[in-house]
């Protein structure tokens, strides 16, 4: 067989290159699905044993030949046999149910206080959107001013800028989308959730460890509590950002005396994911406050960090109650 000339040769070798390349970059086509990223740091407890499940997930997880076919949560259910053998059932009542499955995972973070961690709850598009409807709005952010406070020293507390949105500030429907998406998968209805509160923080910019709760000890009878908090993390981070909680753990109480409240060295640590939202309880189940729930965001070493908080409350919050 006569060989080919040079020049046919390196023709076909850069015509093979080129139609590579556009196959790789169909859109839609399988991502190798991305090893877990949370960070958690346990300063006393060993990890909770896995169950055979979750083992069987986490090795498929980290098989990299294996490619994962689904570019959402939602397209893997409904591809997946679960949805013949279990469909939605008939909604007979008159609660406002729906007849529609939700596909949200989550990883259960802590006990102490207890965390959770529902990744990717939104998407690039919705994250970016969200921050586009805060940009036009910022002003630094302001702090609760307890009785016996100095106002002169919370300079150094917080030092992001923020904005406050509600469900009607955002033309596309994404905070309305996000409220009615948390109400179900905490049980705690949209009309106890305060509106968004959406913050920036720059290089170097942190949130020392605080309560969400009013501890009426020190900010006298409050009508109503901030039992559970969901932070929606709107960009990555580049370095830092990370959300900490110093007290975390079972024996987490016992780091209480002497601690340092802008350390971001022990406690469970959560570095900041796009469209990932992390759901923290500030109340025990039997409605008493849970110092396990301090927690702060540590500098932003690298890169910008957004995140939207929504504060639930224990009471309605709103003149449109359930
Ligand atoms: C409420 O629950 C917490 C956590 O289980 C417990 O430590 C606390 O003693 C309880 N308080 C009351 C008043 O029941």
């Amino acid at each position: 067989m006569k060989r080919l000339p040079p020049t046919a040769t390196l023709c076909l070798c850069a015509l093979s290159f080129i139609v590579g390349r556009f196959i790789q970059q169909i859109p839609g086509l399988p991502q190798v699905p991305q090893g877990a990223q949370v960070t958690v740091r346990r300063s006393e407890q060993p990890g909770r044993r896995l169950l055979p499940e979750e083992q069987v997930l986490k090795r498929s997880g980290s098989n990299s030949d294996k490619k994962a076919t689904y570019s959402s949560f939602e397209e893997a259910v409904a591809n997946s046999e679960q949805l013949q053998t279990r469909p939605p059932v008939e909604v007979t009542g008159s609660g406002l149910g729906s007849e529609a499955y939700l596909t949200q995972p989550f990883q259960h973070l802590s006990w102490y206080p207890r965390t959770y961690l529902f990744p990717g709850f939104l998407t690039k598009k919705q994250s970016e959107q969200v921050v586009a409807a805060a940009k036009a709005r910022l002003a630094p952010s302001a702090l609760a001013v307890r009785r016996t406070d100095d106002s002169s020293k919370q300079e150094n507390i917080r030092t992001s800028s923020g904005t406050f949105l509600s469900g009607a500030d955002d033309k596309h429907g994404v905070l309305r989308f996000i409220e009615d998406k948390i109400a179900l998968l905490t049980g705690l209805p949209a009309s106890h959730g305060e509106p968004f509160n959406v913050l920036r923080y720059q290089l170097s910019q942190h949130y020392d460890a605080h309560y969400d709760v009013f501890d009426p000890e020190s900010y006298g009878p409050q009508s109503s509590q901030r039992m559970a908090t969901v932070l929606f993390y709107l960009t990555d981070v580049e370095e830092g950002g990370e959300t900490i909680f110093p007290l975390e753990g079972k024996d987490g109480l016992q780091r209480l005396n002497g601690l340092n409240y802008k350390s971001c060295d022990q406690g469970l640590r959560y570095k900041p994911r796009q469209g990932d939202a992390l759901l923290f309880w500030s109340m025990h189940p039997n409605g008493t406050f849970d110092k396990h729930a301090l927690h702060g965001g540590c500098p932003v070493i690298s890169g910008e960090k957004w995140v939207a908080t929504k504060w639930i409350r224990d009471r309605c919050f709103s003149n449109n109650c359930l």
